[in-house]
């Protein structure tokens, strides 16, 4: 949710900041700007459009070694070049990635100072704000103007009358830093940092960060100096590039079977009991102890979308196993429902990006009301592995597709070993039971590798999708849960109008949408409710539709009854919907591809969320 840069060092600062927009695009991608110091004072060049289009209108041999970058998702005024980033009003130029909630009282008042904005953006508020308050002392007027800013925001800021110093502070919004031998460099997200550094640290909230060449100096909201808490990325810069695949959500679809083996291999351990040897997920190096999972009366999962999904299949897994009552909430929707929460309530979030601005709205209110918290996130030091009470790493790597996929298996995955684990904590299942379940965990990954080689069956049958206008997935217990993630999965990537409907719900009114040549991928993975997903097809197939059967290779099933059959690698019903997520992520894939989108970028849609 835009992208943000700032560089200050020994190299071409256009060079850096394009570059570093280039990765972050997935935040954002509207509009693109830059603004550098020169000869000349500021230059800024903002364009409507990607990042590619900026490069077309930088001046020949802009010289510069310090400035920054902006790509946009837009939340106040259209996109428009105006209201493209940077911002500039008087001596301040400004990029801002967030929502200042309170910019309509700030502008009548700025404006009574003689200000005039020339955008409809609340980022230029701000830079109108810090310019009033602006009287030499940069970091005077930052934390004035903060003390007056509500909402979210990470702001990389130039003062006109001080070269090659970019001032920063964040509130909501992520910043993550780190001086190299390039020089300073901060960003949106630790990918844009990568080719100069596997270094980084976070900038904690109202610390005010000043870049210079040769170095960053943080001063904290009392105004004493503190220092970076450096960390280091496991991965390396070409786990953020496309490495010879056409589209990074084929890459990263690819990527899942060693994504789940970095988010399950590391917490499993040898158990010796009475002489026998288990195997059992463990999170002592998470720092989980079994107590946060023991005397519970309820769990709350709280997300959004993709995250939330996997939510849905975490509610279906402690129910069976610990026999407590599981809510999944969407995140936004949480705090208006006066949730009930207290220390025997665990609230559970679950964060690809670690930044979605309602899921960490949703962890605050859980936190300040006594609940125990946990967070399955990807993205190591996001505010909400940082402000939960203890994290699960899903080590998906990094995910650039705006689509989550191996994020969203990783997730699953984290579910399962924390239902097993919980499950073994509370006497729920013996040694023996949770090592049954744990080994066919890890039994599942093949299984993966078998459904990517079935490229050509999912790319053929996406062909009778791509003239679709309606779509329907249906499933029943986790089959519904998975149908909610496969019509996600399609209809953001493919802008095909899906709706995910439990297989048995359909007759109660929405039966009536479904007529000839209607597309109805249906998901019979589990042998318990086979019979009665088996009437749900013939249901709509004998209103016409046009069925995609996703199914165990076991499983009995008329062949009139269906258009297209897709049989999953055998396996325990309880691991199928990964290689059936899998199978909905290649038609999603596919679907996009063929009809000529955007598959990595789909329009309207920005990666990271960090506005509520
Ligand atoms: C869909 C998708 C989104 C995200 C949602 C939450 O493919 O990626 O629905 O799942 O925006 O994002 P995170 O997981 O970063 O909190």
């Amino acid at each position: 949710m835009c992208g943000i840069i700032g560089f200050t060092g020994g190299r071409n600062a256009a060079g850096v900041l394009l570059d570093g927009l280039a990765e972050l695009e997935y935040r954002g991608y509207d509009s693109a700007g830059i603004s550098c110091f020169t000869q000349n004072g500021i230059t800024t060049v903002k364009t409507v459009g990607k990042v590619a289009n900026l490069k077309a209108c930088l001046p020949p041999g802009l010289n510069s070694s310090c400035g920054i970058g902006h790509t946009r998702w837009a939340t106040h005024g259209g996109v428009s070049q105006t209201n493209a980033h940077p911002h500039t009003c008087g001596r301040v130029t400004l990029i801002h990635n967030g929502i200042i909630e309170n910019y309509l009282a700030l502008r009548e008042e700025l404006e009574k100072t003689g200000r005039t904005p020339v955008s409809q953006t609340d980022s230029e508020i701000a830079a109108m704000l810090i310019d009033s308050l602006y009287d030499g002392d940069a970091q005077a007027a930052i934390r004035a103007a903060a003390a007056r800013l509500e909402g979210a925001y990470a702001f990389c800021i130039l003062f006109a009358d001080q070269p090659g110093t970019i001032y920063c502070i964040r509130k909501g919004s992520p910043l993550v830093a780190c001086h190299c031998e390039a020089g300073s460099i901060i960003a949106s997200d630790m990918v844009a940092l990568l080719r100069y550094s596997k270094d980084y640290f976070v900038l904690e909230e109202n610390q005010i960060a000043r870049l210079n060449a040769d170095g960053i100096a943080l001063t904290g909201a009392d105004g004493t100096p503190s220092f970076p808490d450096y960390q280091t990325v496991t991965w390396d810069v070409s786990s953020a590039q496309k490495n010879g695949f056409k589209h990074y959500m084929e890459k990263e679809i690819h990527e899942q079977p060693e994504a789940l083996s970095r988010t399950i291999t590391p917490r499993i351990i040898k158990y010796h009991e009475n002489g026998a040897v288990y195997t059992l997920p463990d999170f002592s190096a998470d720092c989980i102890p079994d107590s946060v999972f023991q005397k519970l009366s309820r769990i709350i999962i709280t997300a959004c979308g993709t995250a939330m999904h996997a939510g849905m299949m975490g509610k279906v897994l402690f129910e069976r196993l610990l026999r407590i009552p599981v809510t999944v909430d969407i995140a936004s929707e949480f705090r208006y429902q006066d949730p009930i929460l207290d220390e025997n309530t665990l609230v559970i979030t679950v964060s690809q990006s670690g930044e979605t601005a309602d899921t960490l709205a949703a962890l605050r209110l859980a936190r300040s009301a006594g609940a125990r918290t946990l967070s399955i996130v990807n993205v190591k030091g996001s505010s909400i592995a940082r402000e939960s009470e203890h994290v699960f790493y899903t080590h998906a790597g990094p995910e650039i597709a705006v689509a989550s996929t191996k994020a969203y298996t990783a997730q699953l995955a984290a579910f399962y070993l924390i239902a097993f684990r919980a499950a073994f904590a509370n006497g729920r299942l013996t040694a023996a039971e949770c090592s049954a379940r744990t080994d066919g965990l890890l039994s599942m990954i093949p299984s993966i590798h078998r459904v990517l080689e079935m490229k050509e069956v999912t790319e053929k049958l996406s062909r009778h999708l791509t003239r679709a206008s309606d779509l329907f997935f249906i499933g029943r217990g986790m089959d519904y849960a998975l149908s909610c993630e496969g019509s996600i999965k399609l209809k953001e990537i493919s802008y095909i109008h899906s709706e995910a409907y439990a297989a048995g719900e359909l007759k109660h009114g929405t039966l009536s949408l479904i007529t000839a040549d209607v597309p109805v991928i249906a998901l019979a993975t589990q042998h318990d409710v086979l019979p009665k997903m088996v009437s749900n097809i013939k249901e709509v197939r004998a209103r016409g539709a046009f069925v995609i059967l996703v199914t165990a290779a076991d499983a009995v099933v008329e062949e009139s009854q269906y258009d297209y059959r897709i049989d999953l690698p055998a396996t325990d019903d309880w691991f199928a919907p990964f290689a059936a997520a899998v199978v909905l992520q290649l038609i999603a894939y596919h679907t996009s591809y063929l009809r000529g989108l955007d598959v990595d970028q789909p329009r309207h849609l920005a990666k990271s969320v960090t506005v509520e």
